[in-house]
């Protein structure tokens, strides 16, 4: 009912009354009053006047599950939602409901995580409402090597609905950090049940920093309001960015990767740039020349001999070879 009488006002131009609210929902009025009560107790600032209504002035900056789902429009990312306040990992949690069969498409997103870990076994700093973190169900019929399909896939997705959202115009590190200003805003990672050769499920993992300040943040970080210089509405950033997933997973569905990867390399901050590149094989150095059909990074090396990579940590060679994240 509370989602009704939220979306009742946001619907409405001004005041509402309370007796036309009482009309239109069906319920008293002194229940009308106690909802509002209840609204308010989680942060909705709602102005009340004597004889001429109720008013929403602002939302709470909270991931509330009927406010991300409101407007959402989607087919498959986010039709389920599971918002959480303070959990260890997404991760975990949406690998869990992959393992109970929960519809493609389910998402889960917390307010903060104690441990959300990055590709490498790395940490991710995660504090509270201070950016977006969650992962989300797939279940792709992609053989486990065209996985890597997905990363660069959400990268676009991510890199697109930042730019729609804001003036900033992000780039991708390969294979999935997504860059302002050569500092880091957000990483994707990617983590699989599968059963001989066969992909169950994927779980996708997305950290965003939105309204975090530096001191939040590690070092060679950024966030939207860092490199906007303003905060944003979060359950906006969300929203788009589902919307953008949706519409880029239905291209790779569609087996139409190609058009994932001319857009990856539109936005791609590697390209044509000399790179190092570190694995459990070891430190090569040399060119970054090119994707292949499935993502990996080509790289040319000084002897002219061209190498192949599917994962690895990049870092990009300025003259000075400083300030990469
Ligand atoms: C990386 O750049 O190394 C990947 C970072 C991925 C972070 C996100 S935050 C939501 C999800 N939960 C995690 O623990 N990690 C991913």
């Amino acid at each position: 009912m509370q989602e009704r009488i939220i979306q009742f006002l946001k619907e409405s131009d001004g005041y509402i009354s309370g007796e036309e609210m009482s009309q239109r929902l069906k319920m008293s009025r002194a229940a009308i009053w106690k909802h509002m009560q209840e609204l308010r107790s989680q942060g909705y600032e709602i102005a009340a006047v004597p004889h001429l209504g109720y008013q929403l002035v602002t939302c709470p900056d909270k991931l509330l599950g009927y406010e991300i789902q409101s407007g959402l429009n989607t087919k498959v990312l986010g039709k389920k939602i599971v918002v959480l306040d303070t959990v260890t990992s997404t991760m975990d949690e949406a690998f869990r409901l992959g393992m109970e069969q929960c519809p493609e498409g389910t998402v889960v997103v917390a307010e903060a995580q104690s441990k959300g870990r990055g590709r490498l076994g790395r940490v991710w700093a995660s504090p509270k409402a201070r950016g977006l973190y969650f992962s989300f169900v797939l279940r792709p019929s992609l053989p486990l090597n065209q996985l890597s399909q997905l990363t660069l896939m959400s990268a676009v997705a991510l890199a697109e609905a930042i730019e729609g959202i804001s003036d900033l115009r992000p780039l991708i590190k390969w294979p999935n950090d997504i860059l302002l200003e050569n500092r880091k805003l957000a990483g994707i990672l990617t983590e699989l049940r599968a059963e001989s050769d066969q992909v169950k499920f994927v779980v996708v993992g997305i950290g965003l920093n939105v309204n975090a300040s530096p001191h939040q943040l590690p070092s060679g970080s950024s966030s939207l309001k860092i490199a906007a210089g303003r905060t944003f509405e979060r359950v906006q950033v969300f929203q788009a960015i589902l919307r953008s997933l949706e519409k880029w997973y239905s291209k790779l569905l569609h087996h139409d990767f190609a058009q994932v990867m001319e857009e990856w390399k539109k936005r791609s901050a590697t390209l044509n740039k000399r790179i190092r590149i570190t694995d459990p094989a070891g430190i090569i150095e040399g060119q970054a020349i090119d994707l292949d059909e499935d993502g990996a990074l080509l790289i040319r090396k000084d002897n002219g001999l061209i190498v192949k990579k599917t994962a690895g940590d990049v870092l990009i060679c300025h003259s000075r070879e400083s300030g990469n994240p």
